[in-house]
């Protein structure tokens, strides 16, 4: 596996949930594999899960490990081609590409979407030129429109949890404060519909469609009671509006109603819903205190999992490096 972006990059889903099973059984199973290898890891954006599960995932497979935090040490990079670098930007991503390229054998990056132009977020004009100019194997690690280590995380968890073959998954809008990117649904999308046995329904008020190139075939559901009934998973989420409907509002915060909060109501319809987010989570705002608390709540071993998610993705691109 040269690119980890999409679902598709990872083949048979049944295979790649074995493989994900197998490495939890034995971590340090396939450390042979990463032995004098090295794992570059580039954050152009906070993390917390990502930056410690990735690492600990190329520990377990014996790499190597640098990190560079773009924005703390490092040159300031102009991500545009054509500009006049004449402000604070030292440096071109199209030399500094290939330069730290030349120092690893796998690239990961963190880059999120601007929110403020549609095409180039969705072009992910950053990640493409990782994968264009660094001449190495690249996987995102939450980019503009896509975080496929933790939908994988989070079907792994599904599977492990589900206690009907054909679960019901409910991915629900939920207010927040800040405008957020589209990444996390996007891929949460994608992985539900390609998975071998999840019924996805996805809620969110008018004006919040995801883009259709992640949600093809998904049940869309605007009355988010009515969604929730008899789900088994309730996956709440905040995201700003993609701009699919109305492109000029894209970024945007087009509601902040409360009412769709996950609480005790909410999951009071469900078929006794286990209850997910990919963490950071505002409590107040996404979920209420006492769901997360409760013992239906997942999130931490829904974490936790993203160390598995990973490992299988690494494995995956050492075995042909
Ligand atoms: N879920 C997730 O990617 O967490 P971080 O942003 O902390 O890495």
């Amino acid at each position: 596996m040269r690119t980890f972006i999409n679902v598709e990059d990872l083949g048979d889903l049944r295979q790649a949930l074995a493989e994900a099973q197998e490495i939890k059984q034995d971590r340090y199973r396939y450390q042979h594999l990463g032995r004098n290898k090295t794992l570059l890891m580039i954050f152009f954006n906070n993390s917390l899960r990502t930056r410690l599960s990735t690492q600990k995932a190329a520990q377990n497979l014996g790499m190597n490990v640098i990190v560079l935090d773009v924005n703390a040490g490092a040159w300031k990079l102009e991500t545009e081609r054509g500009v006049i670098m004449d402000g604070d930007k030292s440096e071109h991503l199209l030399e500094a590409i290939p330069v730290m390229g030349s120092y690893c054998d796998i690239i990961g990056v963190r880059s999120f979407a601007g929110l403020k132009d549609r095409d180039y977020d969705y072009a992910e004009t950053v990640l493409q030129q990782f994968i264009r100019y660094s001449g190495r194997p690249v996987f995102a690690m939450e980019t503009a429109t896509v975080h496929p280590l933790q939908a994988f995380a989070d079907l792994i968890t599904i599977e492990e949890y589900k206690q009907r073959e054909r679960p019901k998954v409910v991915l629900t809008w939920a207010p927040h404060c800040r405008a957020l990117p589209q990444a996390v649904p996007n891929s949460f999308a994608q992985w539900m519909l390609a998975a071998p046995d999840v019924d996805l329904v996805i809620t969110h008020p008018r004006g919040y469609e995801l883009d259709p190139q992640f949600t093809q075939g998904a049940r869309i559901e605007y009355d988010q009671m009515r969604a929730l009934e008899d789900a088994d998973f309730v996956y709440a989420k905040n995201w700003s509006c993609p701009g699919v409907t109305c492109p000029e509002d894209y970024g945007k915060i087009l509601s902040d109603d409360r009412s769709w909060t996950i609480d005790q109501a909410h999951m009071a319809v469900t078929r006794d819903a286990c209850f997910m987010h990919c963490l950071p989570v505002r409590r107040g705002l996404i979920v209420t205190d006492d769901v997360i608390e409760s013992p239906r709540s997942i999130v931490i071993p829904e974490a936790a999992n993203r160390e598995i998610s990973c490992s299988v993705v690494l494995k995956r691109m050492l075995e042909v490096l």
